[in-house]
């Protein structure tokens, strides 16, 4: 039995790792179980300069999820790297940086930065906040910023390069090939639905930014599909994450084509839920006598023309 799955050039003992912004950096996690257990440390959007973030009330529980638009509050990059870094550096063997720029400008100064820094592992661009006035998902959904900002970065970082997409466009595919194109090791999909709540009782929005991105399991079903149609466009690993609240919702992205996946609103929920994940793939394993999880990895396309 073998939870072991490959992302670029890096091997993660397990495919579960926390979705970036609801975990913070770990370090209010480190104390509920051992965060090497994790297949990799995935740490919440990092911004060249602080950002406070957006004007609250910034999250609200939703019938199967919840809806939030934090805005991508960070304290910023030299904080992180003099302050968060040290602290969280021996969490897990894997740590991933994900970061966000308001320029293709931002986004290469942070992979030079991050270039620096051993224990650094690997980079997840976030071209995907709907919660961000510049930058964000804009540029997610500009097929001609995308290309650019990954091409851009990966002429400057190395290592393990991993793009996470919207799911706010009219078909993820094409965003998806293109980031593969300009050189992604890896696909993370996807970020949040754009999504609004109003009171009934104020007649207003309830947020804040009056919108903010849906998660958890409401968007399930469409982050398997898209999963699963990228399966067939683009051959590099995918990360899927959306709504996994069990081990069966994790498996239906591995099924649709996901090497790895990735929690996110369950974190909330249930902080202790991915090392009980962990264990219950390991014991589905056992029970169903597959060797290895990375046999499970598209296998809903069996019988299809393109596998
Ligand atoms: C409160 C909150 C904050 C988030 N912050 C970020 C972020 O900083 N960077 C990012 O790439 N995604 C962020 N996301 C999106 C998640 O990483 C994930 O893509 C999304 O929530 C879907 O997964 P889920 O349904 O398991 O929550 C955030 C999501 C939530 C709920």
């Amino acid at each position: 039995m073998n939870l072991k799955v490959k992302i670029g050039e890096l091997t993660l003992k397990n495919p579960v790792m926390p979705a970036s912004g609801t975990f913070g950096f770990g370090l209010e996690f480190k104390d509920i179980f051992d965060l090497k257990n994790l297949g990799a440390l995935v740490v919440k959007t990092i911004t060249k300069n602080p950002r406070l973030g957006n004007r609250p009330p910034r999250v609200y529980e939703v019938s199967c999820g919840m809806i939030n638009s934090i805005g991508l509050a960070n304290p910023g990059w030299d904080y992180f790297c003099e302050k968060i870094l040290p602290q969280i550096k021996d969490l897990n063997d894997i740590l991933i940086l994900n970061i966000a720029g308001e320029s293709v400008e931002e986004f290469q100064y942070l992979a030079r930065e991050a270039q620096r820094f051993d224990e650094i592992k690997a980079l997840e661009l976030n071209v995907s906040c709907p919660n961000v006035s510049k930058g964000g998902i804009a540029f997610g959904t500009d097929l001609e910023a995308l290309k650019q900002i990954v091409s851009s970065v990966r002429k400057i970082y190395s290592k393990t390069l991993i793009v996470k997409l919207t799911p706010n466009v009219t078909d993820i595919t094409v965003y998806a090939k293109a980031a593969e194109n300009a050189g992604a090791d890896a696909l993370t999909l996807i970020n949040t639905f754009t999504g609004m709540v109003i009171d009934v009782k104020s007649k207003k929005p309830i947020l804040g930014n009056k919108h903010g991105g849906v998660s958890g399991p409401a968007i399930r079903p469409m982050a398997v599909k898209m999963v699963y149609d990228c399966f067939k466009a683009v051959s590099i690993p995918i990360i899927g994450v959306g709504g996994i609240d069990s081990k069966e919702a994790a498996l239906e992205f591995f099924l649709a084509g996901a090497t790895a996946i990735q929690v996110g609103s369950q974190n909330f929920v249930e902080p202790g839920f991915m090392p009980r994940l962990i264990r219950e793939l390991g014991e589905y394993l056992q029970e169903e006598n597959i060797e290895s999880i990375a046999k499970l990895t598209g296998l809903a396309h069996r019988g299809e023309e393109n596998v």
